[in-house]
């Protein structure tokens, strides 16, 4: 019998740097292991004052360098993801936060967790917002995308095939 997807949900505050970032290369890692089949990901925004928008310009140039296409249209995030989506991943504790009091049930709340759990190598409590900084920060979250994405991905392989 074919299984549904897993759907996984990024969520920043803008939706223009981070979680269309982690979007990206979650997809491409997914690509590259030849998963796409079991998996869908999307990605939004606390926040709907970039709604529509490209990724910020100096997000796509950094990730262009590592070989990165952020094709994303910001949105902001609505009640019906927390349905949608099996996995809710925000990048800092504001994010988190913001998720756990749009959640509506105990079920939806359960979907929400932190990026920062998946790349423990960085030793670091958030993905910090770029958006107001240089670009050691852009350089920094693509680290920590890159590192947390393959982890993710290793943690739900791994859950897939106990299943
Ligand atoms: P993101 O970065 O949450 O990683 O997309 C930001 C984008 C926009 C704003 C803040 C952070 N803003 O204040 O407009």
């Amino acid at each position: 019998m074919q299984q549904s997807k897993t759907k996984i949900l990024f969520v920043c505050l803008g939706n223009i740097c981070r979680s269309p970032l982690a979007e990206t290369i979650m997809n491409d890692l997914l690509e590259k292991r030849g998963l796409q089949d079991f998996y869908s990901v999307d990605s939004a925004g606390i926040i709907d004052y970039h709604e529509g928008e490209r990724a910020d310009y100096r997000m796509r140039c950094h990730a262009s360098f590592r070989g990165y296409d952020i094709t994303h249209l910001s949105r902001p995030v609505q009640k019906s993801d927390f349905e949608k989506f099996d996995l809710i991943i925000g990048m800092d504790n504001q994010n988190v936060r913001d998720l756990q009091s749009l959640a509506e049930t105990e079920q939806q709340r359960d979907k929400i967790q932190k990026m920062t759990i998946y790349c423990p190598e960085f030793n670091r409590d958030t993905v910090p917002d770029p958006y107001y900084g240089g670009d050691a920060g852009f350089e920094l979250v693509i680290n920590m995308l890159e590192k947390g994405c393959a982890n993710l991905i290793d943690a739900l392989e791994q859950q897939r095939k106990e299943e």
